[in-house]
């Protein structure tokens, strides 16, 4: 089975074709990511209006060069595949809408995806053998979720951030100290080449919850700004405390799922010093990590085709009248037709 998937969720253009048998799991036959990272870094952060332009602009060749590069030609894909939600409304549909007209065109079955439950399929194009019960942590520039995967493709969130996403506290204390856009990469070096550190408070819920909350964090970087607070001891002191609070929720997790595999996926898991500790959090629970390569953690089309796989293989086809559904919670089923977006 090829699935072709389409990603164009926030500011990454992307296409992938996935191939495997019915046994499974696939493997990434090509992937393609069109970055937009330089339009919007003038800005500090994403322009909603450029970033559905530079889809607009680049999702055509994307698809195209996916296709080339995994020398499959539209007539030989089994299912196309794009993300539906959750996202800015204008850049999925530049995708949503491409993928659809190009099942329609082949005249195959269309599936609609969620992008954050996409990012823990990543998990199994990077471990063929991956089975459920699972636990994962998906953290991005939206969402911040514990997720807990009973059976394949069932997805129960346990924990969720009640303020601001990891990755955008990143992005955010990034502008604050003037570390550029995007804000995770800059504060991870910035971090790594500091001698010093400010202590920084972790919030740690204190009803028992699995619950994040990154926004009071946020503040305590902009107060401990003084005169000779440089960025990289302020950097190194925020990134411990968000690395702190995650650890500290997926140790919760594990301890009350019982899971013995803990996945780390989105965007923020590609911090080397976050998949350390939470290797280290793996090793001191006996449980196996799974953390994917940092391409396949960032916004990609491979996650998106393998989710598609996955679904394809069980027979799922959605009508090409399913809608862009920008709040798409994950674990909840597709917006159905006619429903506001
Ligand atoms: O999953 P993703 O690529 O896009 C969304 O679905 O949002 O995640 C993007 C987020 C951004 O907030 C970015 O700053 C953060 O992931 N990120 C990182 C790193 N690389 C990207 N955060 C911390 N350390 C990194 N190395
Ligand atoms: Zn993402």
């Amino acid at each position: 089975m090829n699935i072709l998937g389409i990603e164009s969720s926030c500011d990454e253009t992307a296409a992938a074709v996935v191939s495997g048998g019915r046994s499974g799991p696939p493997r990434v036959r090509s992937s393609v990511v069109a970055s937009q990272v330089a339009m919007h870094r003038p800005y500090g952060g994403v322009v909603p209006e450029i970033a559905s332009r530079e889809h607009i602009r680049f999702v055509t060749s994307v698809v195209e060069r996916a296709l080339r590069g995994a020398k499959i030609p539209l007539k030989r894909v089994d299912a196309v595949a794009a993300t539906a939600g959750p996202g800015l409304p204008g850049s999925l549909l530049v995708g949503l809408t491409a993928g659809k007209a190009l099942a329609w065109l082949a005249e195959k079955p269309f599936i609609a995806v969620n992008h954050i439950e996409a990012h823990i399929w990543a998990a199994f194009l990077d471990r063929p053998s991956l089975r459920p019960p699972l636990l994962a942590l998906v953290a991005s520039g939206g969402h911040t979720e514990l997720v807990l995967m009973r059976r394949l493709a069932s997805f129960e969130v346990i924990g969720r951030t009640r303020d601001d996403a990891a990755g955008e506290a990143y992005d955010k204390v990034a502008k604050l100290l003037g570390l550029g856009y995007p804000g995770g990469p800059a504060i991870e070096r910035a971090a790594r080449t500091a001698r010093r550190e400010v202590r920084l408070p972790v919030a740690r819920m204190k009803d028992g919850s699995m619950d994040f909350s990154f926004s009071g964090l946020k503040t305590a970087v902009a107060n401990a700004r003084g005169p000779e607070g440089g960025p990289g001891k302020l950097a190194a002191g925020f990134q411990r405390a968000v690395i702190g609070a995650l650890v500290a929720g997926a140790e919760r997790a594990l301890g009350q799922t019982g899971a013995r595999t803990l996945v780390l996926a989105g965007g923020v898991a590609a911090n080397a010093a976050l998949r350390g500790a939470m290797a280290e959090l793996a090793r001191k629970r006996g449980a196996v990590l799974v953390a994917p390569p940092i391409d396949l953690c960032t916004d990609n089309a491979a996650m998106i085709a393998c989710a598609g796989w996955f679904m394809a293989r069980e027979g799922t086809r959605m009508p090409l009248s399913t809608p862009a559904a920008p709040g798409w919670n994950t674990g909840a089923r597709p917006a159905a037709e006619g429903a506001a977006a």
